[in-house]
């Protein structure tokens, strides 16, 4: 029966770090996914999220199912967070929110909650974006289409060419955006372009859907939540994918959410339902840790002040190391103009290396970058800032 498959291709994110794990050169460095990495090359377990574990475990009581929709006060809590803690929203009955095992899970009960409700609708991704979002829609059985965003000749939004192409999409389809720190561009939209996309997407009745992963690595936790505050005013339907990956550490826990909004609290209560069902088809109710951690660390004033700390400190390492960066490109002798890397916000940056450059860097160098040119800022360090840009330095001489 198996005999005759094909082998997939390798994930262009996730693969790379398989094939780095397995390189010799001791000098490796990788670049590829989007891992928050400190002064010493570690991803460390926040030393909030350590003592919330520490709490639990002399806390716990029980190993029992949680709920479809997840554990309790994470998911007001992440409301709260989402939208802060003293949004109309949060008391209207218009929000319910799923967990969700990350937000790549929580990507894919919404992709399967509008195929199994909404009916065949196509999803408009932006280009370029997250090389796993065609992956998720389509596995649903959505089709995919794309708007453009990145202008390459200003190293920014190609806003007016965006705008023009949300007016011409459908009534009713579903537009994704990249809450904030687009990945992979780290191109993100100011106040006034999220109103005007508000207002489009609100005018021809589109169903937004946000990405919203990086929570607090562009500008702060309420700054970057501008996008989702102007859609939440504009439009009466949302759905927010969110997750804990990066601004908690939690990778492994895979924790994540679902938030819908509605116009009413009955339609709320009623996608709610059908969100239930998604899960309990897909995996029936979501793990408990990490959740139960991110609760204990949002719900406890100590714990919360110290992991917004936290939070703050990899935003400001990430944006030292872009600095740094292109300032060591350029004793390089690099003569080329990577300036524009220093203004992009997130873990990621588009760098414009080419598919071939790319390539080279990791055959010379054991430099590991996505094929796309994407470069996790997140994995550079002092230490290893000098060997990575003698090796970008070398394969744009070549
Ligand atoms: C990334 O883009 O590198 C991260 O979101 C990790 C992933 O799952 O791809």
């Amino acid at each position: 029966m198996f005999h005759s498959l094909v082998a997939a291709p390798p994930d262009p994110i996730l693969g790379l770090t398989e094939a780095f794990k397995k390189d010799p050169n001791p000098n490796k460095i990788n670049l590829g996914v989007g891992v928050y990495k400190d002064a010493q090359g570690r991803t460390p377990v926040l030393a909030s999220v350590k003592r919330a574990e520490e709490k639990l475990l002399r806390a716990e009581q029980t190993k029992n199912y949680l709920p479809i929709e997840g554990h309790t006060e994470f998911d007001a809590a992440t409301l709260a967070l989402l939208f802060g803690a003293n949004h109309p929203l949060l008391h209207s009955g218009r929000a319910v929110t799923a967990q969700a095992p990350g937000g790549t899970g929580a990507l894919r009960v919404a992709a399967d909650f509008i195929a199994s409700t909404l009916g065949a609708r196509t999803v408009w991704l932006s280009d370029p974006t997250w090389p796993n979002h065609p992956n998720v829609f389509q596995a649903a059985g959505l089709k995919i289409a794309t708007y453009p965003y990145f202008d390459k000749s200003s190293n920014g939004v190609a806003f007016e060419a965006m705008l023009a192409a949300f007016g011409n999409i459908p009534e009713g389809d579903v537009v994704v955006l990249h809450g904030c720190c687009h990945n992979p561009t780290g191109i993100d939209l100011n106040r006034a372009q999220w109103r005007a996309v508000a207002e489009v997407v609100a005018e021809r009745a589109l169903l937004p859907i946000v990405d919203f992963a990086y929570q607090g690595f562009a500008e702060g936790l309420e700054a970057d939540a501008a996008g989702l505050t102007e859609l939440a005013e504009h439009c009466s339907d949302l759905l927010v994918a969110s997750s804990y990956s990066k601004n908690f550490g939690l990778y492994n826990e895979r924790v994540g959410a679902l938030t819908l909004i509605a116009a009413k609290a009955d339609a709320a209560d009623t996608a709610l339902s059908h969100i239930k069902r998604v899960i309990r088809a897909n995996y029936s109710n979501p793990p408990a840790h990490g959740a139960a951690v991110v609760a204990t660390v949002l719900n406890d004033p100590e714990l919360r002040a110290q992991w917004e700390v936290e939070v703050g400190e990899m935003r400001d390492r990430i944006n030292l190391m872009r600095h740094l960066f292109v300032e060591t490109l350029q004793e390089k002798g690099v003569m080329q103009d990577f300036s524009f890397i220093a203004r992009q916000r997130g873990m990621f940056s588009f760098s414009g290396l080419t598919p071939e450059q790319v390539k080279a860097l990791r055959e010379r160098h054991a430099v590991y970058v996505v094929g796309s040119g994407r470069i996790s800022v997140a994995g550079m360090t002092e230490a290893n800032m000098d060997y990575l840009c003698h090796a970008i330095a070398d394969v744009l001489a070549k």
